[in-house]
């Protein structure tokens, strides 16, 4: 895994206690951290144990396959790298480069993206052919769906190896062509942005909008919880990735929405976005 944020850390647990050995890199190591990457995954693991809901000697067991670096060479005899790094292109750009040059040839890169070109991100290599989208959802462990994305030069081979990984971390994979937002932004973006928009114009309140969508049609959050939940900052850049591509004013992030990421109001992760935590 590159980056251990709320989406790696999550991805790190399911590979793990599906038996994976499984490395996670961030700029600094996550051990000791409750709030990331290893230190989170070992507290929700403590608190299924403590709940009784998990045995002892499985967590020990998950934990055994984790290790933490700050070194990106250190993934270099990885069969398969999942990066989950920040929604923006220069970022996810620079690790594929990088990371193509330390592995070698059998190494598979796949990128949690929400919304930016797996296509684009394989011409960042010399490898496109073992490159793919691996779409995780917020939380992973929870999440039953892995979207998964084939750019123009995916092959067969690697589309097929990814599959059979999913379904052995449990999940229910769905295949999407490369375009941004995938299916399942391309659906839910234009939703979270309209609740922002909806409260922006003076609709309803916040908790009115939420309470109708939770009651209204048993959504399990509302949209502003979970446009926070998801993270602001997260929003704003699939936001920014689809309106880039479809020009559609439906995919064009709210006014609010951007102040807000330009405050630090990043939703759940910073304390503070539509509620505060
Ligand atoms: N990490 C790991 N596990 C978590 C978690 C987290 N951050 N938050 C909750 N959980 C687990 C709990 O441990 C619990 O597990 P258990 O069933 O084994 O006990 C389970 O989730 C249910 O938790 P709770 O009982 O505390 O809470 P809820 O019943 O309210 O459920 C929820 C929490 C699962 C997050 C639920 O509110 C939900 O499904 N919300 C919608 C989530 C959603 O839509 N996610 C997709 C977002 S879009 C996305 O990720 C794509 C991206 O590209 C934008």
């Amino acid at each position: 895994m590159v980056g251990s944020g709320q989406m790696g850390g999550g991805i790190a647990q399911v590979c793990a206690t599906a038996s994976f050995e499984t490395i996670t890199h961030d700029l600094f190591l996550t051990r000791d951290n409750p709030k990331l990457g290893l230190g989170a995954i070992r507290a929700r693991l403590q608190r299924q144990v403590d709940q009784g809901r998990l045995a002892a000697a499985d967590l020990d067991r998950a934990m055994a396959n984790l290790s933490d670096t700050t070194d990106l060479a250190d993934l270099a005899g990885c069969d398969l790298i999942i990066e989950a790094v920040v929604e923006r292109l220069d970022d996810k750009a620079a690790i594929f480069r990088t990371l193509d040059g330390q592995c070698g040839p059998q190494t598979i890169f796949a990128s949690n993206t929400s919304s930016i070109s797996i296509t684009e991100l394989a011409a960042q290599t010399k490898r496109p052919d073992r490159v793919l989208g691996l779409h995780f959802f917020n939380p992973p462990p929870v999440m039953k769906l892995i979207e998964m994305v084939r750019g123009l030069t995916t092959s067969d081979e690697t589309f097929a190896t990814c599959r059979s990984l999913a379904e052995r971390l449990g999940k229910t994979p769905i295949v999407s062509q490369d375009r941004a937002g995938f299916i399942v932004n391309y659906l839910l973006m234009p939703f979270l942005l309209d609740a922002i928009r909806a409260y922006e114009n003076g609709l309803a309140t916040k908790e009115d909008i939420d309470a109708g969508m939770v009651y209204g049609c048993n959504h399990p959050m509302g949209p502003l919880t979970l446009a926070d939940f998801v993270g602001l900052d997260t929003c704003y850049y699939i936001a920014q990735v689809l309106f880039e591509e479809f020009k559609e004013p439906r995919y064009a992030p709210p006014p609010l929405l951007k102040r807000m990421v330009l405050a630090g109001r990043l939703g759940r992760k910073s304390g503070k976005g539509f509620y505060d935590y």
